[in-house]
């Protein structure tokens, strides 16, 4: 049984309401199946909280069907519907399922978008900042060295973790839910230093000095490692945040990477020793040449068809930098008549893409800058789409799939050629940039 501090009991029997009662009774349920020992304080929490689809809030129609029925019997998993307060830490929420203007364009109905609104409505005024992103760290929440955080999100979790060496676990929404009301999350996972040491080795042959080049990177890793911490070394050329958030939604894709060290780059790896907590452990795999032109195959193995007709671009979340790449790329170029150009990102980022002209120049092109979402989340791509380009192995991985269409893996370079022609030229990564 996890134990408890007074003020956790406290909580527990109802001192501050009965909304965190039902929280914390949520979280001792957590904490006891994981066999946590005790909780641990958290004021930073990234989730989901009380946003549904029209059809989960008809499901608790008996209760009200409203924010606070699906809160109280969905997230926090009670037996009876309580009144939901502002939440007591600070709190954001991630992704959503479409963009607040564009949401014709992704084919969503007025119904939809009228409970997307309420939702919004509803979160902001329970006191959650209404990030709508995947890219926490890009839109204002960015946790610090050893910081406990209660996030969702495989690819901000991992980025959490292993760049900025904050400790969170891969939480669900129930658990974030109830961590913005009760401030504790069970003190077990990432949150432990026994838990953030290194399990495998990765040892990099090739050089690795680009997104693409990162993300193929990541994806061998995760499918390498499965869900153990890898520890990285080898021919990888200089970080960047973008590098690193492509890696980690790679890894957390093709296996479930909540955390990897990079040896002399990410705070936890200031050595080999450091990043293993002592001596070498686990396997050694080895990334060559043969190793990079297999995922690249494998990333391109679903379809045989070149004629793109949808470029998706932003997973995770395009950073400022990468729309002002892209923008660039158009410059003087337009968007095929038969291609569509999606570039997704968070609110924060789109208004200094708007402020530096970027979001002009591309829509000038023919492409679309769209927040809160991605393809993926809302399972929205252009109409007609058969064949979609990403360069991005999280989205490659996924969306085809989801989506029964066919798939393609390249540079960014590769899918704006893509987006301009129609037609898929694959270079292997030459000519990367970022
Ligand atoms: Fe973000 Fe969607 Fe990719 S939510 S990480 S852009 S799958």
């Amino acid at each position: 049984m996890v134990r408890l501090s007074e003020d956790e009991a406290a909580m527990l029997g109802g001192r501050d309401g009965a909304a965190v009662a039902k929280a914390m009774d949520l979280l001792v349920r957590y904490a006891d199946a994981l066999g946590a020992q005790d909780f641990v304080y958290t004021d930073n929490v990234a989730g989901v909280p009380g946003s549904s689809p029209k059809w989960v809030k008809d499901y608790y129609a008996a209760d009200g069907g409203d924010y606070r029925a699906v809160f109280s019997r969905f997230d926090l998993d009670s037996d009876e519907v309580v009144d939901v307060p502002v939440m007591r830490g600070v709190s954001c929420h991630l992704q959503g399922g479409m963009d607040p203007d564009l949401w014709r364009e992704m084919g969503m109905s007025e119904e939809a978008f009228a409970n997307f609104q309420a939702d919004e409505a509803e979160v902001s005024g329970h006191g959650i900042q209404v990030l709508k992103t995947c890219t926490p760290y890009l839109a204002g929440n960015m946790p610090v060295l050893g910081e406990h955080c209660a996030w969702m999100e495989s690819s901000a979790v991992v980025f959490a973790n292993s760049v900025i060496g904050a400790r969170t676990n891969c939480e669900g929404r129930e658990s974030t839910s109830a961590a913005m009301l009760a401030k504790r999350v069970p003190n077990w996972g990432f949150h432990l230093p026994e838990f953030r040491r290194g399990q495998h080795s990765i040892d990099v042959g090739v050089r690795v000095d680009n997104i693409f080049e990162w993300g193929m990177l990541g994806y061998f890793t995760g499918g390498a490692v499965e869900d153990a911490i890898p520890v990285l070394d080898g021919h990888i050329g200089g970080p960047s945040l973008i590098r690193h958030k492509h890696f980690g939604a790679a890894a957390a894709s093709s296996g479930g990477v909540e955390m990897y060290h990079m040896v002399g780059i990410t705070p936890e790896a200031s050595s080999r020793a450091a990043a293993f907590g002592g001596q070498d452990r686990g396997e050694r795999f080895g990334y060559g040449k043969a190793e990079r032109a297999a995922v690249y195959e494998r990333l391109n193995s679903i379809g045989t068809s070149n004629a793109v007709d949808y470029v998706m671009l932003g997973c995770p979340h395009a950073a400022i930098e990468q729309i002002a790449e892209v923008a660039q790329m158009l410059e003087g170029r337009r968007v095929h008549s038969s291609s569509a150009l999606w570039i997704f990102t968070s609110r924060a980022v789109k208004v200094k893409a708007v402020a530096a002209g970027y979001v002009a120049t591309l829509e000038a092109a023919g492409a679309k800058v769209m927040t809160d979402t991605c393809s993926a989340i809302s399972q929205a791509v252009p109409p007609g789409t058969r064949v979609a380009a990403f360069d991005s192995a999280k989205q490659a991985h996924y969306l085809p799939a989801m989506m029964g269409i066919e798939g393609r893996f390249g540079t960014t370079q590769d899918c704006i050629d893509a987006a301009c022609t129609g037609r898929w030229k694959g270079t292997l990564g030459q000519g990367a940039l970022s």
